[in-house]
């Protein structure tokens, strides 16, 4: 397989269709890598089920596809000839989501000629590190997702080191089923975090799951029974929940959410730190680490710990095709390009067992 020198200008084409965001991008090696990053939600589809109906996400993306990728070619002003290779997730997630953009990104490579790079979902989040600051190996990602948490150590493009994880749900699960049981819209995590700005976190008292217990494993299944709790008391109390109410749940619980991440940051860096990086950093990558509170807990830690801190511009955090692009590029340089099978689980670390469970958005790793 031909390997490209680093140094070698390339611009793909990526599609991610694996949850419930189509979204098609293109980008190149040059200084302005983004040329175009189109994501067509599929909030108002999935409303009134309170969570993604994987039929319909997999048939929606089959109908936006098309469109999708033809709108971020013509926003890059880039001809389907122009590009190098096009991209693809090709997993983890909803298998016919991810099948559906497998189909599309087979067509296009089938019509064109260009070659097809199948890319793991997660070392898109995890990867974006170095789409957006050039971040080195070897660095410490904390990936926080609707679908996963894990620390990683990002070794190398194909090479993760899995330093701790959830062991039941995701921080963006327990996002989603906050904002539901307190009758917030989907997806969860940005709209408690706008209804949390006007709470009292101290107000009410949540769990901080497994900080007693030592290591990076993470637990957060029992925060949203805590919030069901709570929530009750606050109901039989006063007969109903009043907004006030409604932004000091919304603040307790995102501050517990943020405590845990950012003392297991603090442990995974301890760890990580004594591998001696070069330039020890943190990134933060997935849908939650467009929390700001978060953010801003992990970038204090970093201050602390004299470690670089990496967060991605918003869009950048959830799921987009630029990421799945920038992995293409990244496997097109070391020459691994003829991967592409569809699978619904993929683990980035495949030297440990995975951690439990499969969520609503599809298998965990
Ligand atoms: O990475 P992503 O777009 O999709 C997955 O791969 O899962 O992450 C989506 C998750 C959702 O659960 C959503 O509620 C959460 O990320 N999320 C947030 C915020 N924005 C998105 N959670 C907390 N605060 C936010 N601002
Ligand atoms: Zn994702």
């Amino acid at each position: 397989m031909q390997q490209f020198a680093s140094d070698t200008p390339l611009t793909i084409l990526g599609i991610e269709s694996s949850c419930d965001d189509t979204s098609a991008a293109v980008v190149r090696t040059d200084r302005d890598r983004i040329l175009s990053n189109v994501v067509a939600g599929q909030t108002e589809l999935h409303a009134t089920f309170g969570g993604v109906v994987p039929e319909i996400a997999a048939r929606a993306h089959a109908e936006k596809l098309d469109f999708t990728v033809q709108a971020a070619l013509e926003h890059a002003g880039v001809e389907l000839s122009a590009l190098d290779a096009i991209a693809v997730t090709a997993g983890p997630g909803l298998i016919g989501g991810v099948l559906s953009g497998v189909m599309c990104a087979r067509g296009l490579a089938a019509g064109s000629g260009l070659p097809l790079i199948g890319v793991n979902h997660l070392a898109g989040h995890a990867l974006t590190p170095r789409l957006t600051d050039d971040v080195a190996f070897p660095y410490l990602v904390l990936l926080a997702s609707g679908g996963h948490c894990q620390f990683l150590v990002a070794e190398a493009p194909d090479r993760f080191h899995r330093v701790g994880g959830t062991i039941d749900d995701a921080p963006g699960e327990a996002f989603d089923k906050t904002a539901r049981l307190l009758g917030l819209p989907q997806p969860g995590g940005p709209n408690v975090e706008i209804v949390a700005r006007d709470g009292d976190a101290r107000r009410f008292a949540f769990p901080r799951p497994l900080l007693d217990r030592a290591g990076c494993d993470m637990s957060f299944s029992g925060l949203k029974t805590a919030l069901l709790r709570t929530r009750d008391a606050c109901i039989d109390a006063h007969g109903g929940l009043a907004r006030k109410d409604r932004s000091d749940l919304c603040a307790g619980f995102q501050a517990a959410i943020a405590d845990v991440l950012a003392e297991k940051s603090r442990r995974a860096l301890e760890t990580y730190l004594q591998m001696s990086p070069p330039s020890a950093t943190l990134a933060v990558a997935g849908g939650v680490a467009a929390n700001q509170t978060i953010r801003k807990r992990l970038m204090e830690l970093c201050e602390q710990m004299n470690v670089r801190f990496v967060a991605p511009p918003l869009p950048l955090c959830t799921d987009n095709a630029a990421m799945i692009a920038w992995v293409g590029i990244e496997k097109m340089r070391l020459g691994q390009m003829g991967d592409l099978v569809a699978r619904p689980r993929w683990p980035l670390d495949t030297r440990q067992a995975a951690l439990l469970g499969s969520g609503k958005k599809g298998a965990k790793a």
